[in-house]
């Protein structure tokens, strides 16, 4: 019997999140976090230099040993670019290399999925983050959301175009778009594709709802999840990454070899 199917087969099964284990810190396994917003002043995450450095304290607590920043780049509300995101990054890690020298911080970003980002495809000018795949190969990452509101169009193309650019698609929150809770073959179809599906521990906490953890659960149980996030903005979300720790479901997974976090090498730096 499998672990998912032993997993399934006990006592613990649940339609709500159940954090009664004892604790475990996703930091020591994950060893890398590969989404968050803690670059200060540039997007919806924090929002000070004071407040950054909050949030790496939060993940270094948990274990953490990397964290790969990812601030939006979003034509309309976040016109944000290598150029705008690199000297508020250096700053931060000026500060981070004082207090804290062995923690590692990338720069990549979180594109949504529009013109601008079919633009940057084209140009070649991407924000990335490198990474192992199940075979060891080297490849570069590029995270990436859609619309909350309403499904993607065209976005077969772009992320094919994506990929035979060099890059591996990374899909942000795969649990957070409802207009595809009951079309779970989108997600099937991207897996199937070779786009990394990736879940929020925020989303796993119950933050958004049965409907979103149902989500998540499910694209866990079916093995189709390749890395469980911060998605920090703010402190609740690092609670969340704690909270997860005590859940069955999120340490069966932690112990499995489907977390690619712990192949995010920092070595490789894109600036
Ligand atoms: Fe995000």
């Amino acid at each position: 019997m499998s672990w998912w199917n032993r997993l399934r087969s006990s006592p613990g099964k649940s339609a709500q999140p159940e954090f009664n284990q004892p604790g475990m810190r996703l930091g020591e396994y994950l060893i890398a976090d590969v989404h968050s917003h803690i670059i200060p002043g540039v997007d919806d995450g924090a929002e000070s230099l004071e407040q950054s450095l909050k949030l790496i304290e939060r993940l270094i607590e948990l274990g953490y040993q990397r964290a790969v920043l990812t601030s939006h780049i979003h034509s309309d509300i976040y016109p944000n670019s290598k150029h705008t995101l690199t000297a508020p990054f250096l700053k931060l890690r000026e500060a981070i290399v004082d207090r804290w020298p062995e923690f590692r911080i990338h720069l990549a970003a979180e594109y949504f999925l529009d013109g601008h980002f079919e633009d940057c495809v084209a140009a070649n000018e991407l924000l990335w983050f490198p990474a192992l795949d199940e075979n060891g190969r080297s490849i570069r990452c590029v995270l990436f959301e859609f619309g909350f509101h309403e499904p993607p169009i065209n976005h077969q193309q772009v992320l094919f175009d994506l990929q035979m650019a060099g890059y591996t698609p990374v899909l942000a929150h795969a649990e957070r778009y409802p207009y595809w809770h009951r079309q779970f073959s989108e997600f099937e179809s991207l897996h199937d594709r070779g786009v990394w599906i990736t879940v929020n521990g925020a989303s796993l906490a119950g933050a958004y709802g049965p409907e979103t953890y149902q989500v998540a659960k499910k694209l866990i149980e079916k093995g189709m999840v390749k890395m469980i996030c911060s998605d920090a903005h703010a402190e609740r979300h690092i609670d969340s990454l704690q909270a997860i720790g005590k859940s069955a479901l999120v340490q069966q997974w932690l112990q499995s070899d489907e977390p690619m976090n712990p192949r995010v090498a920092m070595e490789a730096t894109n600036l």
